[in-house]
């Protein structure tokens, strides 16, 4: 499985913070906001990673990401010189997609929760059709929302409904099949003249291809996009860190757990942080 971080828009919500610096870039406590899927990619085990971003931003994402080998990680970059939708990260991408199964995650979007590693390495190992999932959120308006049956299968998903018909907000991380790019392809802009994803979810509903899971309260699924939650995600962030001592989204210490890097390469960038993420990278390398 291979994955797309995309990191684009103007971030117009978040002016002035986002005039010179790309919304993906900006702070969540200690860490730049795109560490935080990124890490949820690499829980899932995908090591092969497109980021998407815009001509402006793209520099600062090479300069903080690099290659990837520092994390045994393999980034390459593409640029959407124009915010044509969330499905159009398949067509920027046809080619690194190379009609594989992908997994597509906003550069805004923050997980944390037990098991949800576990959920996402099974959603990645998916073949033929397509995984997204839902979360219940109090204002379900603002997302794209499934609607169930009373069994519990998905019936309908609705963009930003005005009357939503549940409360479960599809987040945005998204499990696709190889045919992911020709669907996004031939898809038609929405009213807002943009590729939706949630109108490439409906196609692969209607295909009965698609498999809606749900991701429980007991996981927290924050969005950084307006200055409320963007100050909401970093207090949470610093709130469990204190308390547990361990850091969350910390791609280091992930590649060193999941195998990436060996202790040795994990000193090593330690050396590059002299302040407490170094000490904490230490501490994990002697542990
Ligand atoms: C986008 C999607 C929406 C999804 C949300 C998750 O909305 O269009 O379906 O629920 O991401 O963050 P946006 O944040 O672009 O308004």
């Amino acid at each position: 499985m291979k994955g797309i971080i995309l990191a684009g828009g103007r971030g117009t919500r978040l002016n002035p913070l986002t005039l010179s610096l790309s919304k993906q870039l900006l702070p969540v406590y200690d860490k730049p906001m795109v560490y935080y899927p990124l890490s949820m990619l690499m829980l899932a085990g995908v090591r092969e990673i497109l980021v998407i971003s815009t001509p402006e931003a793209m520099p600062a994402f090479q300069a903080l990401l690099g290659d990837g080998r520092q994390w045994g990680l393999e980034f390459s970059y593409k640029i959407q010189d124009e915010p044509r939708g969330l499905a159009d990260a398949f067509i920027v991408g046809r080619e690194f997609v190379g009609g594989k199964p992908v997994c597509l995650i906003l550069g805004d979007n923050i997980f944390f929760g037990h098991g949800l590693g576990e959920q996402l390495k099974a959603a990645a190992g998916l073949e033929r059709g397509a995984v997204v999932f839902a979360y219940e959120v109090k204002d379900p308006e603002r997302y794209g929302v499934v609607e169930f049956d009373k069994d519990m299968r998905a019936v309908n998903i609705e963009e930003k409904p005005a009357r939503p018909r549940s409360h479960y907000a599809v987040p945005g991380i998204y499990f696709y099949d190889g045919k992911v790019s020709e669907i996004a392809a031939a898809m038609k802009p929405s009213a807002r003249g943009e590729l939706e994803i949630t109108d490439l979810n409906r196609e692969y509903l209607k295909r009965r291809e698609l498999r809606v899971e749900i991701i429980g309260r007991g996981v927290a699924w924050l969005d950084a996009g307006t200055h409320e939650s963007l100050l909401q995600a970093a207090n949470f962030v610093q709130a469990v860190q204190d308390r547990q001592g361990l850091m969350i989204a910390c791609p280091e210490e992930i590649a060193y757990h999941q195998g990436y890097i060996g202790r040795d390469d994990l000193v090593r960038l330690a050396k590059n942080a002299p302040n407490a993420y170094g000490e904490y990278l230490r501490r994990i390398a002697e542990e």
